[in-house]
């Protein structure tokens, strides 16, 4: 057991790779927070966690929302030992025609949430705890259309490096993690909802061809990543971006679509 007597606190714990670590860290015996905005979700994973769990629903950009959670979590769990800044939406800003809303939008959850999840949990950190970001691929990719969520991923990155510096003093250690393309309820949600079958299995398999490992990542993928940067695994390991994405960004020209 890895995570024996942690605390953790997971942002959009209640869906995908939140709920996968949330998942893993129970098995490793930590206690785990979990945020998000659906109760029933939240609700769901509870049931599914146990009694080591705890559901909060809170909006990360919604201040009164997380004053209120960070309250409870000094009076429930007293201190902290890990936080997985997890929440995040995807969505599209093609450059010309995109919606200052969804611009803002994406920002104000993926990059100002974190923040501000960061910040009202320094204070409530044990000294050696460890911060993880969700960051992704995006911050490298150049995909058309992607503008606000590789911008916002890309200043979780230079985000975590001067958060690091912020948190040194007390040995906590503050990593990225950026999943590639993983299995997870994000490709469903937004405009993609009203993709017919056929259009999603189009889209699937398009992304796997781009893959170097020729697939999608499992969201178990990504926790067991997350788990190494919060456990004593990585104690020496700081202010690092940990890459999980089957070797799309590192080895591009392996995939199936591209090694001729
Ligand atoms: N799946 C991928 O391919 C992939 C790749 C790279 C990075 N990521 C990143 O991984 C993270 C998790 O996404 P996922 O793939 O697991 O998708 P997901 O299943 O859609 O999970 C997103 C989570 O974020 C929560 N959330 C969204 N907005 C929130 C807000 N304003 N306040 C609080 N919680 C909020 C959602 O909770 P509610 O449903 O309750 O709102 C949900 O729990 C995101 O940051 C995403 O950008 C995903």
């Amino acid at each position: 057991m890895k995570l024996t007597g942690k605390k953790a606190l997971i942002t959009g714990g209640n869906s995908g790779i939140g709920l996968a670590t949330a998942q893993l860290f129970v098995e490793e015996g930590a206690e785990v927070a979990i945020t998000g905005r659906d109760q029933k979700t939240l609700d769901d994973a509870v049931a599914l966690l146990g009694p080591k769990a705890h559901a909060y629903r809170a909006d990360v950009t919604d201040a009164p929302a997380r004053k209120q959670l960070f309250e409870r979590l000094a009076n429930d769990f007293g201190k902290l030992d890990i936080v997985f800044a997890n929440a995040g939406i995807s969505g599209k800003t093609p450059t010309g025609t995109a919606d200052e809303s969804v611009f803002e939008n994406i920002i104000r959850i993926n990059l100002t949430g974190a923040f501000l999840t960061a910040n009202s949990a320094a204070p409530l950190l044990n000294d050696g705890g460890s911060i993880i970001f969700n960051a992704s691929v995006h911050n490298y990719l150049g995909q058309p259309g992607m503008a606000a969520y590789a911008a916002s991923k890309g200043g979780l990155r230079s985000m975590a490096r001067s958060i690091a510096a912020d948190l040194a003093p007390r040995g906590i250690r503050v990593n990225v993690v950026s999943p590639g393309a993983t299995k997870t309820p994000i490709w469903h949600r937004g405009q993609r909802a009203k993709a017919s079958a056929e259009e999603s299995g189009k889209l699937a398999a398009f992304v796997a061809s781009m893959i170097p490992l020729e697939r999608w990542g499992e969201a178990q993928e990504i926790a067991k990543a997350v788990l190494f940067l919060a456990s004593d695994d990585s104690s020496y390991v700081n202010a690092i971006e940990l890459l999980v994405d089957g070797g799309l960004n590192g080895a591009p020209m392996g995939s199936p679509r591209t090694r001729g």
